[in-house]
């Protein structure tokens, strides 16, 4: 068949074949534990239910502007205030079909052929795609310190005249590392300094943990005009538990706004009405969800990290926020893939392949599961690994036998 040069070279989002993988073996009755989801299991605040509810039953489900219904609009500007301290205008703001397409909209909005776009490692499977879907070069950038906390120097070495964008993602999706306020100050000053887009991707900003503060960027930005290259981008998905609602947001200068509106409205014609009535009242109402949220995740980063430090050959990181957590298994297997296949073959958990995160040897175990699945999942793989461990292990009534070590 032929398909575009595009078309060829996208690969699907790893974690998104993970889940289906997952909804199969259990559809077929198998005892799968997933550790390699990237949702909340809590559900979703109960007045974005009603509100998107209760538009439906008005039967009045219609079109919207493109860049976002006014009432949505109002509520992420007050979101704004409220959590970044800068009142922007609604020219300053579009609602997406989820983060991912306003991030999305705005490389296709920025972004020429052949021109550079540079994020810290391990980065977000999708970043490296996006911007291959615009045409232009994903460089990713690894500390060379050997940690997860980019330095400056690590991104500035990696400037060429082709650089157009930096996205900066804290705290961060695989790893779980919050970067420094000072990093997060020294990156927006650099980046001003050189015209270069800063696209801060603060989808988990406020679920961190062990008393840390969303850290605002827009603190650091000396010039916070209509020329601004900051954007920032955010949305319901992880921190309301609104995963399917699919809206997120991004705000920046107005006419970045006009131009990602314009291939918003070629795209999708904006988000759902539907959902983006529930997101604003998600955004609207009290926010005790968020914290309760925040909480659990906090409980279930330390029991997973108690559960991995006990384990011989695993290093693992630990997170300061986020429902993620990246452990290095290169002890036991070098090739993230072959291990992840043969967790889900040998004992049905499933854990997200590092290289898909540009780190091979490692993996991402995820805490927004029950805390069961963690340490019943954990205990699955260790003794899948283990040679200490005992020669059996009981998954249910179903007995496995350990013969491959
Ligand atoms: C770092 C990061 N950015 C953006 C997104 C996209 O979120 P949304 O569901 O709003 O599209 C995700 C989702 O996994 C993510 O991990």
């Amino acid at each position: 068949m032929s398909l575009s040069l595009i078309g060829k070279s996208i690969k699907a989002s790893a974690t998104l074949r993970l889940n289906e993988i997952a909804a199969i073996l259990r559809e077929k009755g198998e005892p799968v534990i997933h550790l390699g989801g990237g949702e909340p299991k809590s559900k979703a605040p109960l007045e974005a239910l009603v509100a998107a509810s209760n538009l439906i039953n008005t039967g009045e489900v219609r079109y919207t502007p493109a860049d976002g219904i006014p009432t949505l609009k109002k509520a992420i500007i007050r979101y704004t205030e409220e959590f970044y301290d800068r009142l922007v205008e609604p020219e300053n703001v579009i609602a997406s079909s989820g983060a991912k397409q306003a991030i999305m909209v705005c490389l296709q909005a920025i972004l020429n052929p052949q021109e550079e776009v540079i994020f810290p490692a391990p980065y977000w499977v999708s970043y490296p795609e996006m911007v291959k879907l615009c045409g232009g070069i994903p460089v990713p950038v690894f500390p060379e310190d050997g940690t997860f906390y980019p330095r400056l120097k690590d991104i500035e070495q990696r400037v060429t005249s082709y650089t157009k964008a930096i996205i900066i993602n804290s705290p961060n999706n695989p790893t779980g590392a919050m970067y420094s306020e000072e990093f997060i100050a020294e990156i927006v000053e650099f980046c001003e300094k050189r015209n270069i887009y800063l696209i801060m991707d603060d989808i988990y900003h406020r679920l961190i943990f062990d008393g840390r503060k969303p850290i605002n960027c827009y603190k650091y930005a000396k010039d916070l005009s209509e020329n601004s290259k900051l954007i920032v981008i955010n949305g319901v998905s992880k921190m309301y538990a609104m995963t399917g609602f699919r809206i997120g947001w991004a705000i920046a200068n107005k006419k970045l706004i006009e131009a990602m509106t314009n291939i918003q409205s070629h795209q999708t014609s904006g988000p759902p009405i539907v959902t983006q009535v529930a997101a604003a009242a998600a955004l609207n109402g009290p926010q005790t969800q968020v914290e309760s949220l925040r909480i659990t995740l906090e409980n279930n980063r330390n029991i997973l990290i108690d559960r991995l430090n006990a384990f011989k050959g695993v290093k693992a990181f630990k997170p300061d926020g986020t429902f993620y957590c990246f452990a290095d298994f290169s002890y036991y297997m070098k090739d993230s893939i072959k291990l992840s296949q043969f967790l889900l073959d040998k004992v049905r958990v499933l854990v997200v392949p590092g290289i898909e995160f540009g780190l091979d040897g490692w993996v991402r175990l995820s805490t927004c599961g029950a805390v069961k699945d963690i340490t019943e999942g954990i205990e699955r793989i260790k003794w899948a690994l283990d040679p200490d461990s005992p020669n059996e292990l009981y998954i249910g009534e179903r007995k496995l036998i350990r013969d491959w070590l």
